[in-house]
């Protein structure tokens, strides 16, 4: 059996010049927690062009959701950009992934930090049901550079607290920060720099983090989770895994290189 199966794309929505994302169908077979990426891509010249993507899309939904950035001489996405409605797009039958909640010990609040398209993994994190059970308060911090790439808001904002099975439980935990860096907006500021401003936590109405109740993951640039981890570092958080649960976990957002 192949390592990859066709999948077909029934819509696609350009949010951007710089992004957009896309919906597929889904192969009964291909499993995968809220988190987690796989590999997809486009057949090119007779060979799979592949690469990590995170799913947007809730583990339990019928269809598939990815969230891409569009490099204009990206090997990938320079292509996968202008796939219409009925295209096929490879997708690998296996997932895998760091962000997944049992590999953070048990906490009151899970901070989920994204910057640009390190949003998509979070995206299936805030409509996982379990993820609620865990935490008291869910807080999502997306960090981008203008305002009109904060991607998913109406779905976060509004659609998500009218959620027939989630709904209650949304409005109940979840706290939505975005953030922008390069123009106006009511919150500004890269997010290792909110991690260290008390006006930050006054806002979310939540103490200021430590390593007894705060749970962390991350998704984002090199950079970014450098300057982020730093900042748990220093209050003493550890990294988490498989065998160890800690309190955060990363995972690198998707580049076309
Ligand atoms: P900034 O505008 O100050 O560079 P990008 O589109 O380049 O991936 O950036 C997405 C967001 O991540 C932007 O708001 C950007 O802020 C921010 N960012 C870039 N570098 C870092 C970093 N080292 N730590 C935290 N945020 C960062």
């Amino acid at each position: 059996m192949s390592n990859f199966y066709s999948a077909e794309v029934l819509s696609v929505h350009h949010w951007t010049d710089r992004l957009f994302s896309f919906t597929t169908t889904r192969e009964s077979s291909f499993r995968y927690q809220s988190g987690q990426f796989a590999m997809i891509g486009l057949d090119v010249e007779g060979k799979p062009l592949m690469r990590a993507y995170s799913m947007v899309s809730p583990h339990y939904d019928d269809q598939l959701e990815f969230l891409s950035i569009k490099v204009p001489d990206g090997p990938l996405t320079s292509r996968l950009q202008n796939i219409q409605v009925g295209d096929s797009i490879l997708v690998g039958r296996k997932a895998s992934g760091t962000l997944l909640s049992q590999n953070l010990l048990s906490g009151k609040r899970l901070y989920l930090l994204g910057t640009g398209t390190g949003l998509a993994p979070f995206m299936s994190i805030i409509q996982d049901p379990d993820v609620y059970e865990k935490f008291e308060k869910i807080i999502l911090v997306h960090g981008c550079r203008h305002v009109h790439e904060l991607a998913y808001q109406q779905r976060i904002v509004d659609e998500l607290p009218q959620h027939e099975l989630l709904g209650e439980m949304v409005a109940d935990k979840l706290i939505y920060y975005p953030t922008v860096t390069r123009e106006p907006f009511r919150n500004q500021g890269r997010i290792p720099v909110l991690l260290e401003s008390e006006a930050f936590f006054e806002q979310l109405g939540v103490p200021a983090f430590d390593a007894a109740d705060d749970r962390f993951m991350l998704c984002g640039s090199p950079a970014m989770l450098k300057d982020t981890v730093d900042v748990l570092e220093a209050h003493g958080l550890a990294e988490g895994n498989m065998s160890h649960p800690g309190h955060y976990v990363i995972e690198r957002a998707f580049v076309d290189k």
